[in-house]
């Protein structure tokens, strides 16, 4: 089976083609970020119309670089949610209107599942069971993953998703949009001495996080003594530093509480590279696995969607013809 897989769920419109036999075909994406950069962040209305320019290009150049045409496909997989509604409709109308005009089937899937998949991709993928942190935008979750679809809560963040704390943070310092990436970059020139940041409800014994507490932290630090470069490099590291520590030690106990001893790390911000050593470092220090998936497929992507959607269509899976996202839709719903 051959599934061309589509994400336009946010600000990038990803495209690609898995093979079950043959694995990734090809993988196209085109990023919005000069659209939403003047605004400082995603503009939801400018995201939907960019989505409708680029998607069908993005198709036809997907399958014209693998030298297949529209009768090799299969089967379509599509991101249904959670995500901004009118990016989501973008990519379930094309998905669907292609199924018809094709005769194939389609499927929708979700977002954060297809996030966490793709690590089956790499060379070194674990086998389930075992503990998924997922770290994006909309999202902080730990997850006990027993199968596909076979999901377990162990904790998820009350506020702000890690992401968006990043977010947040780089726009305080005057980061350019998306700001995790930028903020990772200034932090490499901070010193990690001179600001302490709290490690938020490390002192609790459950899994959930709060990082909402930081982004208030670093206003004030940062109105103290962000005027200067050197400082405002400081903070970026000292805040990373917490973001990075509050994540290791809620893995470390989840897999001590589940007695699993492999976790997964997925999502934008697992292509950070302070948490994926550190995570790797002190997790196998303890006896444990790590696996992620390469930068390029931390962030959001079509080869998620692709694959995803083979693992669902291949059982069977499908959507009638209806047009319907789910802009909220909760992981263990999926
Ligand atoms: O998974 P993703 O591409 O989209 C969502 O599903 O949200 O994640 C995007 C998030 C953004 O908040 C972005 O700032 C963050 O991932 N991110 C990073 C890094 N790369 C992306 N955060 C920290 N360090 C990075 N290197
Ligand atoms: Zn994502």
């Amino acid at each position: 089976m051959r599934v061309l897989g589509i994400e336009t769920s946010c600000d990038e419109t990803a495209v690609a083609v898995y093979d079950e036999q043959k694995g990734l075909l090809s993988h196209h994406i085109y990023s919005q970020i000069a659209v939403h950069r003047q605004y400082g962040g995603v503009v939801p209305e400018l995201a939907s119309r960019d989505h409708i320019r680029k998607t069908l290009p993005l198709i036809q150049q997907s399958l014209s670089d693998a030298n297949l045409s529209r009768k090799d496909i299969n089967g379509i997989a599509y991101t249904k949610g959670p995500g901004l509604i009118g990016a989501l409709m973008v990519g379930a109308s094309v998905a669907k209107s292609l199924a018809y005009a094709w005769q194939v089937p389609s499927l929708g899937v979700h977002h954060m599942e297809s996030h966490l998949m793709v690590v089956m991709l790499e060379e070194e993928a674990p086998s389930f069971p075992f503990v998924a942190l997922l770290v994006s935008g909309g999202h902080t979750l730990l997850v006990d993953v027993r199968g596909v679809g076979e999901y377990e809560l162990l904790g998820e963040s009350l506020d702000d998703a890690a992401g968006e704390a990043f977010d947040k943070t780089a726009k305080l310092l005057g980061l350019p949009y998306p700001g995790g990436p930028s903020l990772a970059k200034l932090a490499e020139t901070g010193d990690s001495q001179r600001f302490h940041f709290p490690r938020p409800m490390l002192d609790r014994p459950h899994l959930n996080f709060s990082f909402s507490g930081l982004k208030t932290h670093a206003v004030r630090v940062f109105k103290e003594y962000g005027e200067n470069a050197q400082a405002r490099a400081d903070i970026a590291c000292a805040f990373e530093d917490a973001v990075v520590e509050t994540l290791v030690v809620k893995c470390k106990r989840a897999l001590e509480k589940t007695g699993l001893n492999t976790l997964v790390m997925v999502g934008g911000v697992a292509a950070n590279k302070k948490l994926r050593e550190q995570l790797k470092q002190k997790i196998t220090d303890d006896g444990g696995q790590v696996f992620y998936p390469r930068p390029e497929f931390c962030t959001d992507n079509g080869a998620m969607v692709a694959y995803n959607g083979w693992l669902r269509l291949s059982r069977g899976e499908k959507d009638n013809l209806a047009i319907r996202v789910k802009p909220r839709w909760p992981i263990l719903e999926s």
